[in-house]
């Protein structure tokens, strides 16, 4: 594997959890594939999960790691080519890219949508200059559109917690006082489309995913009826993709605290699990009572982050 970013990156993904079974419970197995290479961390955005998670993932397989935060420390970078640099971005990511690639094996990318330009956004400007100009085989951490190493642990605990073979699973939007991009939601949707699960996806008029992702999912404007017999309960915020109307891309059209995860929505379940990728804010996402019942899966969930970066590092260091 070259790239990660995609759920048809990791291949067959029944193959891919039995994998993420095994690594977890002998963590250290293929410590010996990372022997005397780097993985290259590099943030462009604050992170607490990732940042903890991939270095754990990175350790268990015997790499040195080398995290770069290129906002504290580093030059401030210039995106974009053909811009006449006489501001503040003292650097251009032309340059550094190859620089960054010539002190390591693997490279690990997180930026965050600008949510401005959804054209940029969606093509992933960032992470494909990456991609193209590094050399090394490169994984998003998230990127503008997508958060697979999120995803894919959003799927192995599904996986270890359904009591049923096809499971009821709903993605729901909930309010959020800053405009958030929709790297989450995407993937999540990606993912669980390739799994086994029945999805359902709830949100406001207007929050339409892309179909690049959501696809053919089933989507439900009414809350409550969307949660009716759901197994797993996926909340998050995401801004205006802009599908149904390409100027509103990243916009906040709604604020309703109707839509907060609480135990009147959790009711109609099937006594679902609660889940959400974190860091959250409690009673706009989700209420204290959900969040903290014994259905809430949010610790175990973020545990399996380091899961899902050790299958997806031991992938790239098996192909080098
Ligand atoms: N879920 C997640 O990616 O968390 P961080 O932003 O803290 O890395």
């Amino acid at each position: 594997m070259h790239t990660f970013l995609h759920v048809s990156d990791l291949g067959p993904l029944d193959v891919a959890l039995r994998e993420a079974a095994e690594i977890k419970q002998e963590r250290y197995k293929y410590e010996h594939l990372g022997r005397h290479r780097t993985a290259l961390l590099i943030f462009f955005n604050n992170s607490l999960r990732t940042r903890l998670s991939t270095q754990k993932a990175a350790r268990n397989l015997g790499l040195d790691v080398v995290v770069l935060d290129v906002n504290q420390g580093a030059w401030k970078l210039e995106t974009e080519r053909g811009v006449v640099m006489d501001g503040d971005k003292s650097e251009h990511l032309l340059e550094a890219i190859p620089v960054m690639a010539s002190y390591c094996d693997l490279i690990g990318v997180r930026t965050f949508a600008g949510l401005v330009d959804r054209e940029a956004d969606y093509a992933e400007n960032i992470l494909t200059q990456f991609i193209r100009y590094s050399g090394r085989p490169v994984f998003s951490m998230e990127s503008a559109t997508a958060h697979p190493l999120q995803a894919f642990a959003d799927l192995i605990t599904i996986k270890e917690h359904s009591e049923k073979p096809r499971p009821k699973v709903v993605l729901t939007w909930a309010p959020h006082p800053r405009a958030l991009p929709q790297a989450v939601p995407n993937s999540f949707a990606e993912w669980m489309r390739a799994a086994d699960v029945d999805l359902v996806v709830t949100h406001p008029e207007g929050y339409e995913l892309d179909p690049l992702f959501v696809g053919d999912a089933r989507v439900e404007y009414d809350q409550m009826k969307a949660f009716e017999g759901a197994d797993f309960v996926y909340a998050k915020n995401w801004s205006c993709p802009g599908v149904t109307n390409a100027a509103d891309y990243g916009r906040i059209l709604s604020t309703d605290r109707e839509w907060t995860v609480s135990d009147r929505q959790m009711a109609v379940t099937d006594h679902a699990h609660f889940m959400h990728c974190l860091p959250v804010r409690r009673n706009m996402i989700v209420t204290d009572e959900v969040i903290e019942s014994p259905r809430s899966l949010v610790i175990p969930e973020a545990a399996n982050r380091e899961i899902s970066a050790t299958v997806v590092l031991k992938r790239m260091l098996e192909a080098l």
